[in-house]
């Protein structure tokens, strides 16, 4: 391949391509300066960005729902209910005289459906086994490793009304 070389031994590209490699890499003053100029107007800019944001920021609300009346459900027993929206299926467990509790039924670990076994007095996950505290929602055993969001309920009159969503 002697061909692709020249008599002093340097390949032929060079002459093609009279870059100097040395120069290439020499990096001036004023090229640094325009680089940490540049990068910290980027992160002066970000950061201006996340503070007007988190000035605005507004946390969700929640609509107040009626979700069942009082005395509706034994004490031990369940209703299932969509809230806040049609599309969020919670559960609602009556666990004492004037006591519920209620959260998300979607499972944290791969969003199957939760539900509540008296005979353990537990919220659990049939797909990989995952069992949640009744009491707060907590993971007390299986791949999950998040609480169950936990609906707020209010009672109010004759209605239990959710208010709000505690992730
Ligand atoms: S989806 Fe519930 S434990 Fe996996």
């Amino acid at each position: 391949m002697n061909w692709l070389r020249r008599p002093n031994n340097e390949p032929l590209w060079k002459e093609e391509f009279s870059i100097h490699a040395a120069d290439e890499r020499y990096v001036t003053r004023r090229q640094l300066t325009k680089f940490l100029v540049l990068t910290s107007f980027g992160m002066f800019v970000g950061n201006v960005w996340i503070l007007i944001k988190s000035i605005f920021y507004k946390a969700p609300s929640y609509p107040q729902q009626p979700v069942a009346r009082v005395g509706e459900i034994p004490v031990g027993g369940v209703k299932l209910f969509a809230y806040p929206t049609q599309e969020d299926h919670c559960i609602m467990v009556r666990t004492g005289e004037n006591e519920y509790v209620s959260y998300s039924q979607k499972c944290t670990h791969l969003s199957c459906a939760v539900y509540y076994s008296q005979a353990s007095n537990q919220l659990e996950c049939p797909c990989h086994q995952g069992f949640f505290s009744i009491k707060d929602g907590a993971v007390l055993q299986g791949p999950p490793s998040r609480p169950l969001p936990r609906i707020v309920l209010e009672t109010r009159g004759e209605q239990v009304i959710a208010v709000d969503v505690k992730v």
